[in-house]
């Protein structure tokens, strides 16, 4: 079954200086939990009901895979998403090959799902994906049993598309994640569900903690122990019964940061963003700008599904760059691009370190950020593991007569950071590709138009 991902020609986007940003906007769902709440939701007995579920191609991509191995999932008229499950260990086989599209996040969860359940599934992606490293997942879960057919990349480890056979019972493991990965974390715990025994990861730098939260609320046992430097221990007890429940997705702080910084560097902007998750492993970004002088206030701070949420208000602010410590990293790993874009507007110099991971995101955002600000006329030193950013001290980014054309390459994280960039350029700057954006931010153009942004 596939999934409806965009498949027209590619959508440019032309953003230029933008006159102050006011308003009240509300971001879509959080895309990390939209898919777990469709993954555990598949596996419960009974209907979950879903409200304010992100529906990006991501997370749709998700839902249409689910579906494939056996779950009932359907929309109300509004906006309700009902999931009926079919317990732990009922996945079916699908019969075709599930389209995972753009995202990773279904792709690596999924397959820890499978791991445990006997039977074979294909998964298949688009080009972005089909780069993305899958080692990271398929190494562990062939230790619990599983088995994996792939195309080897460059360095041998797997990449799309890629075939796997589940194995039932599995085998339960304990494993140090190798990378702060909350995928890899994710796909074992979720293949530690149909497995008899505890399975237990241990992780030495603590990355969101979405699925121990909701594994939890949906009645598993799982236990995290934290020791004196910081190492998570998380035992899931497997052969777990799931009990259907009630879940509100709270907005996505990753994409609230496109408007929180839009709004910082636009002169003259009052900008509200509501509803926004801040569960601390998330919240990293909020910390670094208002560490660099950005006026963020938190109002209406409150928990809707478990998860710490706030009302955000921000105003134009003038930055100072800041050095960003690395461990804060694992708590904003998505939101590098568009500090880049801040920084790049600062004050002084901001220097990132300890960011490998982003050169197997959806796209390699170290070199495409430090090679697109350039093109607006950005200082920027990329290093190894960060870039270096000298900012204009407030002054606008130019790119010489012609508006530059910036390239997204299917990254909707890219996309939006040059949009973003562009409202405060002298003239303006085109984006090559809109259409990924659909994948996590499907209002991201209209939200930037409500809040007065003019589009030629
Ligand atoms: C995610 C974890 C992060 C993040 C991704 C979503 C998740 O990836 O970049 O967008 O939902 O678990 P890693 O765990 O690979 O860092």
């Amino acid at each position: 079954m596939s999934a409806p991902h965009s498949s027209s020609s590619p959508a440019p986007g032309h953003f230029s200086p933008a006159p102050p940003l006011s308003g009240t906007v509300t971001v879509p769902g959080d895309k990390s939990i939209s898919h777990r709440s469709l993954m555990l939701g598949a596996l419960a007995v009974g209907e979950t009901r879903i409200a304010g579920l992100l529906e990006g191609e991501d997370v749709l991509s998700t839902a249409a895979a689910m579906r494939a191995m056996g779950a009932t999932i359907t929309r109300d008229d509004d906006g309700t998403w009902r999931v009926r499950g079919v317990g732990v260990g009922g996945l079916m086989q699908p019969v075709e090959a599930l389209d995972m599209g753009n995202s990773g996040t279904s792709t690596r969860l999924l397959m820890g799902l499978i791991a445990s359940h006997g039977i074979t599934a294909t998964f298949t992606g688009d080009a972005s994906l089909s780069k993305r490293p899958m080692g990271r997942v398929t190494d562990p879960l062939s230790l619990m049993g599983a088995a994996f057919m792939g195309t080897p990349g460059a360095n041998g480890a797997l990449r799309l598309p890629l075939t796997m056979r589940g194995l039932c019972p599995a085998v339960p493991i304990e494993y140090r994640l190798p990378v702060a990965s909350a995928q890899v974390k994710s796909a074992i715990l979720l293949a530690g569900l149909n497995t008899p025994g505890i399975t237990r990861v241990i992780e030495p730098v603590p990355t969101r903690d979405h699925s121990e939260r909701m594994l939890r609320g949906f009645g598993a046992t799982l236990e995290v122990e934290v020791q004196d430097d910081g190492t998570r221990i998380i035992s899931l007890t497997g052969e777990a019964e799931l009990t259907a429940q009630d879940i509100i997705v709270p907005g996505d702080p990753s994409s609230a940061a496109f408007p929180v910084v839009a709004a910082l560097l636009v002169p003259g902007s009052h900008v509200t963003v509501t509803n926004v998750g801040l569960n601390p492993t998330r919240a990293g970004i909020f910390e670094v700008l208002k560490a660099m002088g950005g006026d963020l206030t938190y109002i209406n701070e409150r928990e809707v599904g478990g998860e710490p949420v706030a009302d955000i208000v921000v105003r134009h602010s003038t930055l100072t760059g800041i050095d960003v410590p690395p461990d804060i990293a694992p708590s904003m790993i998505d939101e590098f691009p568009i500090l880049f874009v801040a920084a790049a507007l600062a004050k002084g110099t901001t220097r990132t370190s300890g960011l490998d991971e982003l050169r197997v995101k959806e796209s390699d955002r170290l070199t495409l950020m430090a090679q697109g600000l350039a093109r607006i006329g950005a200082r920027v030193e990329e290093v190894e593991d960060g870039l270096v950013i000298h900012g204009t001290g407030g002054l606008p980014l130019g790119g010489g007569n012609e508006p530059p054309v910036i390239a997204a390459s299917l990254d909707h994280r890219i996309a939006m950071s040059f949009a973003i960039a562009g409202l405060v350029t002298t003239g303006g700057l085109t984006v090559d590709d809109m259409r990924p954006v659909a994948t996590s931010f499907p209002t991201f153009e209209p939200l930037l138009s409500s809040l007065g942004v003019v589009r030629a």
